[in-house]
């Protein structure tokens, strides 16, 4: 049965439209507790969702609606192993990645596996970071370049970025995603190919970019005098088909599993993490893993009431499916957490991107927003302007970790701790103003206390009204570590799963993007001469590439 056809579903509308004629102001002078009643703390994470359009009751019926459509009893299967991922009868285990054991597919207890990987990773790390791996040559290896896209690449690299801090001064890893040869160019251009190791990483190493990507990599050795056979010194391979990895020529010590019952976007916390692991090295990545097992114990024991990721799911449902809000804009106040939002658009929208449920009935409801964001204070001077005056509800979740540390290898300038108060300032403010507004008549008096005419002030005043009433969560923290980095990735996961459960689609399969797949598959034989069985525009944007390249470059 659709969400939308349950009495819980109809008692929300009801509510929507009963709240339609309050504003958030109004919700606040009308409850000066709005913030205790409106916020929830886990551990030393504060998620504050009273600037949210909600009241405690929008959450007690958005839980009778979750408590239908069964989300105990899906968090259960989930947790039990069962093939959650109906699709694809696959389990979605990564919670057991992050686990001190108990968890199985099945009846396959999987903690052997998972240690006995993260034992492999430990050794292949600690000789690195000791520079005791070598080359073809005998050199040291010093850069680790990891080919991998969507799920085998975004998660590593967001968090090599976010613990940057804690990165290696003798290991500089790098990340080759496109199949645009420009990528691969520019970040192998100054590194030095006999100390440098490429990890393969591929769930299922069928992907067109990172396999094009891994002929690149055995080139530019090959082009420094190390051919195949030495090649392998120089490779390792991270996936669920080791066969197709070994097949390439990397030695099966340097292949590491990622079992299938882990989907792409949800691997950072199997070897997929390696290039994070060289990184930070093992100890801060198990660190990592503890803060994610931190947020699930809070997930899988919290009430519903008190539950962060639950709330955060409530909360984004209720925007997506009542307040007919498109989009989730992510704004992290940290420039280390820059590709927060890239990492977020495919946990979220590759999960719950889906029409129809998992019994193959269409949705009637908006699923999955588009996520989109970057971080503050940059994105203020971007696009705040359209959340002040556009024309559209954007909710916001402003993610605000409060301590400043710089990247390996840098030192925060002398007036940090000022830069880092005004960026936390930023954050509060942004929020308040995009929630407050300003009306016509404080415009009108803002613009007489500039000096400007009373006539002026009348013209002017609507240009400088700002409706307000944009809704918005702030998730405020002491620090990104890799303990709080493992517990915020956790939480985003978590409210995924949940939003999936309520929308009743599979969260844990991404069919649609095969078609394109196949597509480039059918596109790429054509692209020398012929367009039969493509729409005109396909044919005619076809012919017009072919003549250019034809043409060759402009002198
Ligand atoms: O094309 C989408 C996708 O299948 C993602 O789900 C996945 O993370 C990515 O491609 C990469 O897949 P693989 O790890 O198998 O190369």
């Amino acid at each position: 049965m659709l969400a939308s056809a349950l009495p819980e579903w109809q008692a929300l509308a009801a509510h929507r439209d009963s709240l339609a004629h309050l504003r958030l102001t109004d919700l606040f002078a009308a409850d000066p507790r709005r913030f205790d009643h409106l916020s929830l703390r886990f551990d030393d994470f504060l998620l504050d969702f009273s600037k949210q359009r909600v009241t405690p009751e929008t959450l007690a019926l958005l839980i009778k609606l979750a408590e239908k459509r069964g989300l105990r009893e899906f968090l259960a299967d989930m947790t039990a192993g069962k093939a959650v991922n109906a699709t694809e009868n696959r389990a979605a285990l990564h919670i057991a990645l992050r686990a001190q054991g108990g968890y199985a597919v099945g009846d396959r207890d999987v903690t052997a596996e998972v240690q006995d990987t993260l034992a492999r990773m430990r050794a292949f790390v600690a000789r690195l970071r000791a520079g005791e791996m070598t080359g073809a040559t005998g050199k040291p290896l010093a850069a680790v370049v990891n080919l991998g896209i969507g799920g085998s690449d975004l998660g590593p690299r967001m968090a090599v970025a976010a613990l940057s801090p804690w990165a290696s001064a003798t290991v500089d890893v790098r990340f080759v995603a496109n199949i645009d040869p420009a990528e691969f160019a520019v970040v192998t251009a100054d590194l030095d190919p006999a100390r440098t190791l490429f990890i393969v990483a591929s769930k299922t190493f069928t992907t067109s970019e990172t396999l094009a990507n891994a002929r690149a990599a055995r080139g530019w050795l090959a082009a420094a005098g190390i051919g195949k056979e030495a090649a392998g010194a120089h490779f390792a391979a991270v996936s669920n088909n080791l066969a197709a990895a070994r097949s390439l020529g990397i030695p099966s010590e340097r292949c590491f599993p990622l079992p299938e019952w882990v989907g792409g976007r949800y691997s950072l916390w199997s070897a997929i993490g390696l290039p994070l692991a060289c990184a930070i090295g093992m100890e801060r990545f198990e660190e990592m893993l503890a803060g994610a097992r931190d947020m699930d114990r809070h997930f899988l024991e919290a009430p519903f009431a008190q539950n962060l990721p639950v709330a955060m799911a409530l909360i984004g449902l209720w925007n997506s499916d009542f307040l007919d809000a498109p989009t989730l804009a992510v704004l992290p106040y940290c420039h280390r957490l820059a590709w927060l939002p890239a990492y977020l658009q495919q946990l979220e929208m590759e999960s719950n991107g889906k029409r129809v449920t998992l019994d193959g009935e269409p949705v009637d409801y908006p699923t999955s927003p588009v996520v989109w964001g970057m971080p503050g204070t940059v994105g203020q001077h971007a696009f705040h302007q359209l959340f002040y005056q556009g024309t559209r509800t954007v909710p916001c979740d402003f993610i605000v970790p409060l301590h400043a540390s710089a990247g390996a290898g840098a030192s925060l300038p002398e007036n940090a701790a000022e830069s880092q108060q005004a960026l936390v300032a930023n954050a509060l403010a942004q929020s308040a103003a995009l929630m407050r507004g300003r009306d016509r008549e404080t415009a009108r008096r803002h613009l007489l206390a500039a000096g400007r005419t009373a006539d002026d002030a009348e013209r002017l005043a609507p240009h400088l009204e700002c409706p307000g009433n944009q809704p918005s969560s702030t998730l405020m923290f002491p620090e990104l570590t890799p303990r709080s980095l493992g517990r915020l990735i956790a939480l985003y996961e978590h409210k995924v799963a949940v939003q999936g459960c309520l929308w009743g689609v599979n969260s844990f399969d991404q069919f649609g993007v095969e078609l394109g797949k196949q597509m480039a598959r059918e596109i790429l034989p054509q692209m020398p001469g012929g367009a039969a069985g493509f729409d005109s525009s396909t044919a005619g944007l076809l012919a017009y590439a072919r003549n250019v390249f034809s043409r060759g470059r402009t002198p």
